[in-house]
């Protein structure tokens, strides 16, 4: 019987006999020729790859101890002995290189990517508010000044509460100045403005007295132009009372813009018509970006229209639950997008909602 062991075969001829000195001058090679190795190895791939050599399933030391049954009975005590001792001689080396190895590794790591802490910093980039955000807050807090509290209205409304409950039935020619974008629910649209929201506070809070604002975000199926968005934000107010006059309401929106504006703003009113007012009026503000010498948002008119307000009509008083002969009370929508381009002499409404951060930037 062949009694050589294997991690020897190809070293020896199979042949050859075995003697105690040749195993143990083999196992004695096999340290020399392992340590050379491991000391070679300098990087943790080729550590990794000697401990493989010698110490992975098929590696030679692990051989060399499996096969110690093979070995003659009179030789084995020696040969497990030396083999022992070896395995546990290479494997303290290969743990101490590779511990080596790694704190090598940590410390080239430490000086080539070097953080060079003198250095001046980068300026993280700062947020900020959109202008549209900012302007729809200072009208608030204006309209807080003068006693007016915030009511928060649906987006999504119906054709009662956005047109029927306002004075407009169906076919109601006034319909035509605010197409809408309706939905796939019958009935269910995007509201035009924010007068819808009149029907809501008047039906929450009656029969008490009211003075709200209410904004936010309106949808028309309109031409976009340079003055005209197909969405943009409104802010709508609304005082009921039992003595409200249309000279609260000049009052207001007088004190309003001279906030907003300054003493100097030029303010217009003018008649007009809105179905759900009598009477109606729009309020233009003078145009700053032109003063009226040229196109612009004015239309080179040296106006800018900035509202449409009157006094409730009593068929709304009494769809929000009013009695007509005792309450009275004024509304206004105004247009927060056209009183910014005014603020800061802006000519192009479409540039809100572009995100151009060198647009936005600016403010
Ligand atoms: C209305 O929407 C009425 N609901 C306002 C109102 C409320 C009248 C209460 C009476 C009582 P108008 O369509 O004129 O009215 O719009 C009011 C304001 O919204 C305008 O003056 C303008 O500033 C702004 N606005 C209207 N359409 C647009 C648009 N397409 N893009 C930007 N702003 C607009």
């Amino acid at each position: 019987m062949n009694l050589l062991p294997r991690w020897r075969v190809g070293l020896v001829s199979v042949l050859q006999p075995l003697s105690g000195d040749t195993l143990m001058a083999d196992l004695a090679s096999l340290e020399a020729r392992a340590r050379t190795e491991l000391d070679a190895a300098n990087d943790e791939t080729a550590l990794r790859a000697w401990n493989t050599k010698y110490f992975g399933k098929s590696g030679e030391m692990v051989a060399a101890l499996r096969d110690i049954g093979s070995v003659p009975k009179d030789q084995r005590p020696a040969y497990g002995q030396q083999a022992n001792r070896i395995k546990e001689t290479l494997t303290t080396a290969y743990e101490t290189a590779l511990q080596k190895e790694k704190e090598r590794a940590l410390e080239r790591s430490l000086t080539s990517e070097a953080h060079d802490v003198t250095l001046p910093g980068r300026q993280p980039a700062r947020g900020r508010l959109h202008v549209a955000t900012r302007i729809m807050r200072e009208i608030c807090a204006v309209f807080a000044d003068l006693g007016f509290q915030i009511y928060r209205s649906r987006e999504v409304e119906d054709d009662l509460t956005n047109f029927e409950l306002l004075n407009m039935p169906p076919h109601h020619p006034a319909r035509d100045m605010w197409d809408t974008f309706y939905t796939k629910t019958p009935g269910v649209i995007l509201r035009t403005h924010t007068s819808p929201g009149q029907i809501h506070v008047m039906r929450e809070l009656c029969p008490e007295p009211v003075r709200v604002i209410l904004p936010g975000m309106c949808y028309r199926y309109e031409a976009i132009t340079t003055r005209s968005e197909i969405m943009f934000q409104q802010v709508e107010g609304l005082a009921i009372g039992d003595s409200i006059t249309m000279a609260d309401l000049k009052g207001t929106i007088v004190a309003f813009a001279r906030r907003m504006f300054g003493d100097k703003r030029e303010v217009r009113i003018r008649s007009s018509y809105f179905p759900f007012t009598e009477p109606s009026i729009e309020v233009d503000m003078d145009c700053i970006v032109c003063a009226g010498k040229g196109w612009c948002l004015c239309k080179g008119t040296g106006w800018l229209e900035v509202m449409g307000a009157g006094m409730v009509h009593p068929i709304v008083l009494k769809n929000g639950g009013y009695d007509p002969e005792k309450f009275s009370g004024f509304a206004f929508g105004m247009g927060p997008q056209r009183i910014t381009m005014l603020r800061y002499g802006m000519n192009d409404i479409r540039e809100f909602w572009k995100n151009d951060l060198r647009f936005l930037r600016q403010f």
